[in-house]
């Protein structure tokens, strides 16, 4: 990196953006996992589109390639400058900028994090419908870029589904803007779903108008013991079925519920231990509410498990601390896992009936090609989504990843659910894309990103 691009970073933005202080930069340079570790000559933090713009043209200019951050809180490497780029932090753009409850959207700046927006959100009396444990560092824009889902899809769909607009900009430096937020606008392109999930390479979100959810009166929280994996996955789909107000359900297994009370020193969440565990969350009216007397969500969950084949044991709660207690068990997987060294972390999706079978493979075959490696496994069931993680594989994660997405593939599945292909997994894309696709995919990114900086290592696999 010559000096002489740190003078044209400078110029583009008021040089206190352009950070170069190794201490510093040392946050955005390694991402949460510990696993991905890069290196930059600068980290430039913008304060407004105009700023970023200024920022990408310089960089096409000189053909310096760039890596937009949000809240580095990416599981596949794909917010982090593994080949010395420049680091594009979007966290200083984080300005709630509208909520307008007559629409039921809100326009936020890309750097505000979800959990700020959902507050906000909440304030005005409505909800938003994307939620994820790491809310409150991961932003809006990051989890446009990876189309994060998290832990209330089936209800809300993933962030693509919330985009009503977006503002980018693209690789040129030009800025695109489509904020007005119509419920109805086919005019043309739909930018917001390409955005959706490119991951940085596209152009860099500065901005978005997002679809609010109307607030949740009441809600019960469950988590049930089962006598199998199979057990669990039937149950998760006859809530979906049965239950309209059926807003989550998410497997976890005996390993990582012992992991968690271990690292969280949290007691037992149900008697004995239980072969496979479903934690369900359903919203509702309050009792009554209707008018009519009607039941609310946690009379409407004890009846619904009461009829679910397979239930060894059952905790229900619809108060606060009650809920928060049950969700815990999930949320604080991923941390609990960390406590075990760094983790190869897959995400995978297969459909519903390949999911048992694919839960009992994938440990064994982890073993067979890293034997001292522990396997955790959890994920948002109704999705087919699992989540693998493997840590002790210090040195054959690549291996791991490889026997992982093999046995994904074998089953029709999804190598990359909601955590983005990033640095970690581009080799593998042609598991699931064909050589058109990935062609298509390419002819895309050269007319957005004609230079090819924007995030030029991740997503699509090398030539
Ligand atoms: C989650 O759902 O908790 C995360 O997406 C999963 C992970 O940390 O692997
Ligand atoms: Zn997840």
């Amino acid at each position: 990196m010559s000096n002489q691009v740190l003078t044209i970073l400078r110029d583009a933005v008021d040089a206190t953006c352009v950070l170069t202080d190794p201490d510093v930069m040392t946050g955005y340079v390694r991402d949460w996992t510990g696993r991905f570790v890069g290196r930059t000559a600068a980290v430039v933090r913008p304060a407004n589109t105009a700023q970023v713009a200024a920022v990408v043209q310089a960089c096409a200019q000189h053909e310096v390639a760039l890596v937009p951050q949000g809240g580095n809180t990416g599981l596949a490497g794909g917010g982090v400058p593994t080949r010395g780029e420049i680091l594009l932090s979007l966290r200083g753009l984080s300005d709630i900028l509208q909520v307008d409850v007559a629409a039921g959207q809100a326009t936020v700046g890309a750097g505000v994090p979800v959990g700020v927006l959902r507050e906000a959100a909440s304030a005005a009396g409505l909800g938003y419908g994307v939620d994820l444990a790491s809310r409150d560092s991961a932003t809006v824009g990051g989890t446009v870029a990876t189309n994060a889902g998290g832990l209330r899809v089936l209800r809300y769909g993933d962030t693509r589904a919330q985009l009503l607009g977006v503002e980018a900009v693209l690789g040129d430096g030009s800025v695109v803007s489509h904020l007005a937020g119509l419920a109805r606008d086919n005019t043309g392109y739909h930018l917001p779903s390409l955005l959706a999930g490119s991951e940085g390479t596209l152009g860099v979100v500065t901005a978005v108008r997002v679809r609010l959810t109307p607030a949740t009166r009441a809600r019960a929280v469950g988590l049930i013991g089962l006598a199998s994996v199979p057990d669990a996955v039937a149950a998760a789909s006859l809530l979906r079925n049965g239950l309209p107000g059926l807003a989550a359900a998410e497997l976890m297994l005996p390993p990582g519920i012992d992991l968690v009370m271990r690292a969280c020193r949290l007691s037992p969440p149900l008697r004995g231990t239980h072969a496979a565990y479903l934690l369900v969350e359903v919203t509702g009216d309050a009792p009554g509410e209707d008018g009519a007397g009607g039941n609310g969500p946690l009379d409407i969950l004890a009846d619904a498990v009461a009829g679910l084949p397979g239930v060894a044991d059952a905790s229900l709660a619809d108060d606060r601390p009650g809920r928060e207690a049950l969700w815990a068990y999930r949320e604080r997987h991923t941390e609990s896992i960390n406590t075990c060294g760094t983790p190869v972390k897959m995400d995978v999706t297969v459909t519903p009936d390949a999911l048992p079978s694919f839960v009992e493979a994938v440990p064994a075959a982890v073993r067979a090609v890293a034997p001292e490696a522990s396997t955790w496994l959890f994920g948002h069931v109704a999705e087919g989504n699992v989540h693998v993680n493997v840590t002790g594989a210090a040195g054959v994660g690549e291996r791991v990843e490889d026997t992982v997405f093999r046995l994904v593939a074998e089953r029709g599945g999804s190598i990359s659910t909601e955590h983005g292909i990033g640095t970690a997994k581009r080799r593998w894309l042609p598991l699931n894309r064909s050589p058109a696709e990935i062609a298509a995919f390419r002819r895309i990114k050269q007319a957005l990103d004609p230079a090819g900086i924007l995030n030029p290592n991740v997503l699509l696999p090398a030539l």
